[in-house]
């Protein structure tokens, strides 16, 4: 594979990317049952259509809340009705895991002198949090978020957002996303761009292709530098 050259930035996503968001209902599964697995699956596809469709209504609310929104749908859909899982699951969303080589991969990128960023859709104290309680701080140069923005990815506002606080034109930027309308909606808008493929999937039949694929991110120093 062709390397990804003359990149001064590597900006990431978060959920999915960094932060297995699956990791929230797995530490519950055994109170959750046998609905767990279709229950966090749901979660997050609602999560993510309700973002798109408050962005086309322009009916903004933050992520927090449209995490406990689609949270809310998951569980009365299976049935759940327990105001302390909801608790739990939220609390627990604050301290996703994070995959196992993305400290290694920040790390190493670093020392090539490649700048790190988190671009994302959640809010900063849901950020800040996350990547507190990874122990991500200190490999995470910025982090990006759509707070004033109040519009979300795939809007090219959102990639112009991590432009400007990076003060970097869109080809000096490597963008990395485990999720393939994101990673189509930063190379349409003209970054270079890294698909993390961490489930395998089929490419989606939308504008525009990334520039490479990997598996994980452990391969990506290697393909920057
Ligand atoms: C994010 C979601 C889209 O972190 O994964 O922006």
């Amino acid at each position: 594979m062709a390397g990804i050259r003359d990149v001064k930035a590597c900006v990431f996503d978060a959920y999915g990317t960094l932060f297995d968001v699956h990791s929230a209902v797995k530490r519950y599964r055994k109170r959750i049952g046998e609905h767990a697995q279709p229950l966090s699956v749901l979660w997050r596809t609602r999560q993510l259509e309700y973002t798109w469709l408050r962005s086309l209504m322009g009916a903004h609310a933050d992520f927090w809340q449209i995490t406990g929104d689609a949270l809310d749908y998951a569980m009365r859909t299976y049935g759940l009705f327990d105001g302390r899982l909801r608790e739990d699951l939220m609390r627990a969303y604050h301290e996703l895991d994070c995959y196992p080589e993305v400290k290694d991969s920040l790390a190493a990128l670093k020392r090539r002198g490649i700048r790190t960023a988190i671009l994302s859709n959640g809010t900063r104290g849901m950020i800040e949090a996350a990547t507190a309680a990874a122990g991500l701080d200190e490999l995470i140069d910025d982090i990006c978020t759509v707070d004033e923005l109040r519009i979300y990815k795939p809007h090219p506002k959102v990639y112009r957002l991590a432009c400007e606080r990076l003060a970097l034109p869109a080809e000096r930027i490597s963008f990395q996303s485990a999720n393939a309308w994101d990673a189509a909606g930063a190379a349409y808008f003209g970054m270079r761009v890294v698909w993390i493929n961490r489930a395998g999937a089929q490419p989606e039949r939308i504008p525009n292709l990334p520039d490479a694929e990997l598996a994980s991110l452990a391969g990506l120093p290697d393909l920057i530098g």
